[in-house]
């Protein structure tokens, strides 16, 4: 169920939801791409306070087992290291709608995700806000918010693919179960 083509699948469709102004775009790559070296040179300080903050916080550190720091630096090295190099295809975001869900059998929640990727735009974009009038800090903002929506549709797909297999209902009727759920929710405060 969850092969190659549902994560290439998944990320068309996210990536075709988002609005263009949010997307991470072709001139965003070229902007990233042109200021690789200095991305990477962050690339240390910036592991160092990604996992100093979800170490500080009981309940995301509570996600890790003993001893598994130096393992978990290494994997966000590499993921940081590989998104520098491009290029940003159908296969670069397929991939992290896997890397999102593979957070999932750890217990790792969308708030702690998209928390975090959001911690990773405002890192980098508050050191480099000066960069080409701002558009390399806009770019790993778009970079992170098209990471998040990869994750949370990720999410969602992988709960009604779990639930259709499990209860052998369709995903309209599924789909129509949570409107039916919805029905009487307002959106006013209080
Ligand atoms: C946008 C934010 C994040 C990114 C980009 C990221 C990136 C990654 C990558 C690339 C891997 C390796 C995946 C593989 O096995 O190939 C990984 C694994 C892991 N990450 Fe993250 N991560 C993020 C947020 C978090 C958060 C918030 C936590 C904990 C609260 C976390 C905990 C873990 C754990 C426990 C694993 C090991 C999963 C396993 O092998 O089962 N990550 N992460």
């Amino acid at each position: 169920m969850l092969d190659k083509d549902f994560f290439t699948r998944l990320a068309q469709s996210a990536l075709e939801q988002m609005p263009p102004e949010d997307r991470f775009s072709g001139e965003d790559a070229e902007v990233l791409l042109r200021h690789r070296d200095l991305l990477a040179s962050l690339g240390e300080e910036l592991v160092q306070a990604f996992y100093n903050a979800l170490f500080a916080h009981p309940t995301t550190r509570a996600v890790f087992r003993e001893g598994e720091r130096p393992k978990r630096e290494e994997t966000l090295r590499t993921w940081w290291r590989r998104t520098l190099e491009g290029p940003f295809d159908l296969d670069y975001w397929a991939w992290q709608a896997r890397v999102g869900l593979i957070h999932l059998r750890r217990g790792v929640t969308n708030p702690m995700m998209l928390g975090h990727a959001a911690f990773v735009a405002r890192f980098v974009g508050e050191r480099l806000a000066h960069v080409e009038e701002g558009r390399l800090a806009q770019a790993v903002s778009r970079l992170m918010a098209t990471v998040s929506s990869l994750i949370a549709e990720g999410y969602k797909e992988v709960f009604v693919e779990a639930a259709r297999s499990f209860t052998g209902q369709s995903r309209e009727l599924l789909e129509r179960t949570v409107t039916l759920a919805l029905e009487g929710v307002s959106g006013r405060r209080g």
